[in-house]
């Protein structure tokens, strides 16, 4: 088994390049499913879900090659198969967009239901909804879902909350429906545009990504082409925090500033000083962090997936503060590891509310999640002694050399390998 060790009360300083985003990689790769010619995606985080996504193109017969490390160019001319396997779609959520990159392209999909974080219930109905909207059969039995068309229609789709899977899936199947589609109600997380961009560089006709309403209008084939996958917005997020909580001083360079304008916002309100540039932003953590509120939200909002890594620095600010997980029904599984390490927080309903002050003191502790994982890490660099963290995989999944990077700013973490 490997865990991370870490002995905290280093301040983080330095540089840190972002990698592409995970959750933009795990939904454009399926995508070119729909390019009748060759694909050249770069700027892919070298992390699980993207390998998990390559392992699972490949079992369909699609050609995927690395031409260098964050570089790969895919070939889905031939692909064999509209059928994903079970083990590989449990590996990750995002293995729900083969339903529509699939029935899109062939207009039949067998892809059995996501696996991904534990968040609570996380149904597809949205998603489901949508492409019966455009004339697809869905039929869900033993844990798969079987979708069928003669052929697609466009429709006018009304989201009844703005989820991003399913808009990113719904656009995926919309590419080839003859006429015009709208999705209302839309998502517009920055990795929807990135996914519409792609589409479009390959021949797609999408407008409106990033608003509620977007608009497809059918094309009968769509060409190869190249593209550069959008910095992590919430990798990025993970380090500002990180340099928040350690009283540290750090720029993460290559990103698109605006994107973390939600984040930048609140650690000013914290009291950090946060400058940025073109492709960079600098924060400094303050040595009394003021308390806050939080509330997550679709994007613009403040993104669910900071939100254990938020919680975490608001327990060593001044004071009460609360955050209040409004996307999730069950996102606050990683409090009872935090709280080994000292946070006192406690959850109320969908609001966890922390007294501040916390001094963190290093334990024993295992990653729920993705982004608890990425909290207990938080927690760990600023806790007195050693932290060790077990089911490291969690972090794996989403951040692309977390503990080399960590360790080029300052901190003292380093990856073991234990027998039990
Ligand atoms: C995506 O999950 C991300 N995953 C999540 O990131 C992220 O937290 C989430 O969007 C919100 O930004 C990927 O992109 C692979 P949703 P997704 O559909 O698509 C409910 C991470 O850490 N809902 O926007 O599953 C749902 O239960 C991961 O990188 C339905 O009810 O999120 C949730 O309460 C974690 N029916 C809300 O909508 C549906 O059909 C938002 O979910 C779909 C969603």
């Amino acid at each position: 088994m490997e865990y991370i060790v870490i002995n905290g009360q280093n301040p983080l300083n330095g540089n840190v390049n972002i990698s592409g985003a995970k959750n933009a990689a795990v939904a454009i790769l399926p995508a070119s499913i729909a390019s009748g010619g060759v694909c050249e995606i770069d700027n892919l985080p070298q992390i699980e879900d993207v390998m998990s996504m390559i392992s699972a193109m490949q079992s369909m017969g699609i050609i995927c090659d690395f031409k260098d490390e964050h570089t790969l160019v895919v070939d889905a001319r031939n692909i064999t198969s509209h059928v994903l396997d079970e083990k590989l779609a449990k590996n990750m959520r995002a293995s729900y967009y083969f339903m529509g990159a699939l029935l899109g392209r062939y207009k039949q999909a067998e892809v059995p239901l996501p696996g991904g974080c534990d968040l609570g219930s996380r149904p597809i109905d949205y998603h489901l909804k949508g492409f019966a909207a455009l004339g697809a059969t869905c039929i869900q039995e033993h844990g798969v879902v079987k979708l069928y068309a003669e052929k697609l229609k466009g429709a006018n789709i009304y989201l009844d909350c703005p989820s991003v899977g399913a808009t990113i899936n719904i656009m995926m199947a919309a590419v080839f429906a003859e006429g015009i589609t709208l999705i209302e109600n839309a998502a517009k997380e920055p990795h929807i545009v990135d996914t519409a961009n792609f589409l479009n560089k390959l021949g797609a006709k999408i407008g409106g990504a990033g608003t509620a309403t977007i608009r497809i209008t059918g094309v009968p084939s769509l060409g190869g082409g190249e593209y550069t996958v959008l910095p992590d917005p919430i990798e990025a997020g993970t380090y500002m925090i990180a340099a928040a909580i350690t009283g540290g001083d750090v720029t993460v360079e290559n990103i698109i500033p605006k994107h973390m304008d939600s984040v930048t916002s609140k650690l000013k309100e914290m009291g950090c000083l946060v400058t940025e540039g073109d492709d960079w932003i600098t924060v400094r953590g303050a040595k009394d962090l003021r308390s806050c509120e939080v509330k997550t939200a679709f994007y613009p909002g403040f993104p669910t997936d900071l939100q254990p890594q938020m919680a975490t620095l608001l327990c060593k600010a001044q004071g009460t503060s609360t955050i209040t997980e409004n996307v999730f029904e069950q996102r606050f599984r990683y409090i009872g590891e935090i709280k080994r390490l000292g946070a006192q927080i406690k959850v109320e309903g969908r609001m966890a509310v922390t007294k501040g002050s916390c001094v963190f003191t290093g334990a024993e502790v295992s990653a729920t999640d993705l982004r608890a994982g990425a909290a207990l890490v938080i927690a760990g660099l600023c806790a007195r002694g050693e932290t060790v963290i077990g089911n490291v995989g969690h972090l794996d999944r989403g951040y692309e050399r977390f503990e080399e990077k960590f360790r080029s700013l300052g901190a003292d973490i380093k990856r073991i390998k234990r027998d039990d």
